[in-house]
């Protein structure tokens, strides 16, 4: 889609018919006018009807199309102050806090004094349920889960019910009579979400009742009138500036990016097949992308089934999942529905496919320090090496949990080729599903050692990287993820279905655990976690809850950093040269976020 930035950058004679074509946009895209003289800051204050200040109101100023995004928070005084924002694009201001309605501003220039003076006055909400609709998705879900009295059942549902999209979100916390429940937990589990029979059983009526506006929205706001309800965010969170940028269109969905050394930022489309490129210091941010070549494999690739794709609204045959920059630059990504390898060059601009002789759906990757490309394959319980030097692979087998588990794993080529033609995944979802093991999050200890998560299995294990042997140590949580060590060698661990993270001593065998913040205790699902190893800052995944989460282990305190948009699902956790935090919003469905376009977020704590 043509910019309003690149529309009215054209000078000389041509200016009259931009500026007629930029006001046609303007006026179908957003109804506000490109000012061509606007100031390139607001400030001011967010205030209430009796002019006292509102503290840690979201400021959000979004520009362009696809949106560029901007948030800071107003201090004790009620002041904000934007970024300098692009000129002669036009720009659109929201104000956000919880108990307060949303205040829209579509052509703040138009209102602003010269130097960009604007007050922002927001109203009280009083309507129980819209300032229920306002909270994180994690409330309602905990909901849900304070009717639960099975331990065992709760931990299933967080683990398999959570790891696509929120659970409490608005798509999600609707009541629906038993024919549509059946229908959603069999889509569902097709996709991977299976259950056990005995949560299925419980499902319908337990997320109808906690869900239900007469139960839900009195037990939500009850508080509403007291003054520690929602609290503002602390003062050194309101030093924050976030940004965001939209990538991709309705149908795709981001799931990891990287940090490129040269500050690009990569990120993966798993839905539509595509790489993209953010380069965030461009005019207007220039985003680029590249669909992935797939050859003759078909929609699904090497999971494709008889009937359905795997998602709605999928163009995925190879299923770009996750990525890394090699020491040359180029940068590698799982194919995890082509089961390949992928390394993009950007000179040229291509890329080269390398076949897997082993193993399904390649998942996370990471380098260690001779260059080697290690990967879990989460399907079939291996973690796989490819050294890009010599092209060689080895894919090594982790243990089990136990003889039938093994034997399916055995058997998952022949089950794969036989779903091509028999609907096994529609059976296996309305069946007892066996559970997987699924090595999940992978990294290189400063000893060169590879450490792995079996997500399933609450194991985490170490594959010595010249013999290949494998050990494997049980988790006191369950559900490790994402994991990633430290400067000094200490593995941290985000326990998923948990709510917590936990620093593993390789040294001692010890575990050493610290439950989320997030209120209600235990809502929130931690997808990922990464470490700033230039000060052994732990960043974590608030991933249902719309926060990002930092973890100081000198002081053992957390800061919960709320993020503007609702429903932001997030999973890889990358730093660039400057210490800044980013990640992606990869709700799978990617409509149920608001605004209905996937997202990538930078934060900056010190904005
Ligand atoms: C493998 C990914 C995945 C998992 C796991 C998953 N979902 Fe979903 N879910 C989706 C997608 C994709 C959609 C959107 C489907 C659509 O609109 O066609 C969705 C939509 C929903 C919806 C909204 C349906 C609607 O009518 O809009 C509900 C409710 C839901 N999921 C509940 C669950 C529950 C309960 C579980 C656990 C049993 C679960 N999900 C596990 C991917 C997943």
């Amino acid at each position: 889609m043509t910019s309003l930035a690149g529309a009215n950058l054209r000078r000389g004679p041509l200016a009259a018919l931009a500026l007629a074509v930029a006001l046609l946009w303007g006026a179908a895209a957003s109804g506000a006018s490109p000012p061509d003289g606007a100031p390139p800051r607001f400030s001011g204050r967010v205030i209430d009807a009796a002019g006292n200040p509102v503290v840690g109101a979201m400021v959000t100023f979004e520009q362009g199309d696809p949106i560029h995004a901007s948030t800071v928070f107003s201090d004790a005084d009620g002041r904000y102050r934007s970024p300098r924002l692009a000129p002669r694009v036009s720009t659109r201001v929201r104000v956000r806090r919880i108990g307060w309605r949303d205040l829209r501003v579509d052509d703040p220039a138009a209102v602003a004094g010269d130097d960009g003076a604007l007050d922002l006055p927001l109203e009280r909400e009083t309507d129980p349920a819209a300032v229920a609709a306002q909270l994180p998705a994690n409330h309602w879900y905990g909901l849900v889960l304070a009717r639960m009295e099975d331990p065992v059942q709760k931990e299933e549902l967080k683990r398999q019910c959570t790891y696509c999209h929120q659970q409490g979100n608005r798509a999600t916390r609707i009541v629906r009579d038993a024919e549509e429940w059946r229908k959603v937990l069999l889509l569902m589990g097709r996709m991977g979400g299976m259950v056990s029979p005995e949560l299925r059983a419980v499902i319908p009526d337990l997320f109808n009742e906690a869900y239900a506006p007469e139960n839900a929205i009195p037990a939500l706001t009850a508080r509403m009138n007291e003054p520690d309800f929602a609290p503002p965010p602390p003062t050194e969170v309101r030093r924050a500036l976030i940004e965001e940028w939209e990538l991709g269109g309705r149908a795709s969905m981001q799931h990891d990016l990287v940090v490129h050394p040269d500050g690009r930022i990569y990120s993966v489309d798993m839905n539509q097949d595509q790489l993209f490129r953010l380069d965030p210091r461009a005019p207007g941010a220039t985003r680029e992308h590249w669909t992935i070549p797939h050859g003759d494999l078909p929609l699904g690739g090497a999971f494709a089934t008889v009937d359905s794709p795997l998602t709605p609204n999928t163009n995925a045959h190879v299923g770009p999942h996750s990525l890394q920059v090699a020491g040359d630059g180029s940068v590698w990504i799982t194919l995890a529905l082509g089961n390949q390898l992928a390394r993009f060059d950007p000179e040229s601009e291509e890329f080269e496919i390398f076949p897997l002789v082993d193993g399904y759906y390649p998942h996370t990757l990471r380098f260690d320090p001779r260059g080697r490309i290690w990967f879990t394959l989460a399907a079939s319980n291996h973690v796989g090496m490819l050294d890009p030097a010599t092209r060689d692979q080895v894919e090594i087998r982790l243990p089990a949990a136990s003889f039938a588990q093994a034997v399916t794993l055995r058997a998952l080529p022949a089950l794969l080729f036989l779903g091509r033609y028999f609907d096994l995944r529609g059976a296996a979802a309305e069946s007892n599903p066996m559970v997987m093991p699924i090595p999940y999050g992978i990294d290189v200890a400063p000893d060169g050692g590879i450490w792995v998560s079996q997500l399933n299995q609450r194991r985490i294990g170490r594959i010595d990287p010249d013999s290949f042997d494998v050990e494997m140590l049980d988790t006191p949580f369950p559900a490790p993820r994402r994991l990633r060590f430290d400067s000094r060698g200490k593995l941290w661990i985000p326990s998923f279905s948990g709510g917590l993270i936990s620093r593993f001593d390789p040294g001692t065998r010890e575990f050493e655990s610290w439950d989320l913040p997030i209120e209600p205790l235990g809502s929130d699902v931690p997808y990922a976690l990464n470490v700033d190893r230039r000060s052994d800052t732990v960043w974590i995944c608030g991933t249902n809850s719309d926060t990002l989460i930092r973890f100081d282990p000198e002081t053992e305190v957390f800061t919960v950093f709320p993020l503007p948009t609702r429903v932001t699902y997030t999973r890889e956790i990358d730093f660039d040269a400057e210490g800044r935090i980013w990640t992606s919003n990869s709700n799978a469905p990617t409509w149920q976020i608001e605004g209905g376009v996937a997202r990538v977020l930078r934060l900056d704590p010190d904005g």
